[in-house]
């Protein structure tokens, strides 16, 4: 009932602000994908689960390892409307930083999200939990220390996810390990797309 009454209100705030239409920003979210090649990103297929994931979740605080340029913050976004929630989302790299600034504000979800052009193993230092959902996306080695600095921020019941698991396993054996050992978290793997890069799902007890 309470999501519900959430859902109608973000509705009404989205049609005031005249803010674009899911189709709107799912036709721009295309584009982005197919002009902007060379920023990493993922599937569309991949962003639409991790779209449901945070509605599922009902995500407010939602934390994004890897910007590139915007193109699954958005997708987390467009989630995140429904559910009232915000992004923090973290990039080192100046170029693909500036470019999902206007990514965002393109596809209107600029309010709903934290972008910050810094180095992930610092920022998470700094960053105060808890969060319901974290998307690691960044360089591979680094998922290891990623998930030991997010793991304590994250609430019992909230979702930790990882991409690139299927396709880059000899890069983050220490991240692999622990997802499934750690008795703290229960995981499942998902293989979404043409290129079932796969995205891990570690649910924190
Ligand atoms: C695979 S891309 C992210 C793609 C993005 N999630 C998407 O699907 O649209 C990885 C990004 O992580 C960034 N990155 C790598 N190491 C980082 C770090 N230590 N802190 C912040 N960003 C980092 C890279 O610059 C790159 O833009």
């Amino acid at each position: 009932m309470k999501y519900s009454i959430a859902v109608f209100v973000s509705l009404i705030v989205l049609a005031a602000a005249n803010t674009p239409s899911r189709e709107e920003v799912l036709e721009r979210l295309a584009v982005i994908r197919s002009t902007q090649r060379g920023n990493m990103n993922i599937e569309a297929a991949e962003g639409e689960f991790l779209s449901d994931l945070v509605r599922q979740v009902r995500a407010k605080r939602v934390l994004e390892i890897g910007t590139s340029n915007g193109y699954s913050g958005i997708w987390l976004a467009l989630g995140l409307r429904d559910t009232g929630g915000k992004l923090i989302t973290l990039e080192i790299d100046n170029g693909r930083y500036s470019l999902a600034q206007q990514n965002f504000r393109d596809t209107g979800v600029a309010p709903l999200i934290d972008s910050r052009l810094t180095d992930a193993l610092q920022e998470l230092k700094k960053i105060d939990g808890p969060f319901d959902m974290v998307f690691i996306d960044a360089w591979k080695p680094d998922y290891g220390k990623y998930l030991e600095l997010v793991l304590p921020k994250v609430r019992s019941g909230g979702v930790i996810t990882a991409h690139n698991v299927t396709s880059h396993p000899r890069d983050m054996q220490d991240f692999l390990a622990r997802i499934r050992s750690d008795p703290q978290l229960k995981t499942e793997i998902v293989n979404l797309g043409r290129g079932k890069q796969g995205i891990s799902v570690s649910w924190k007890k």
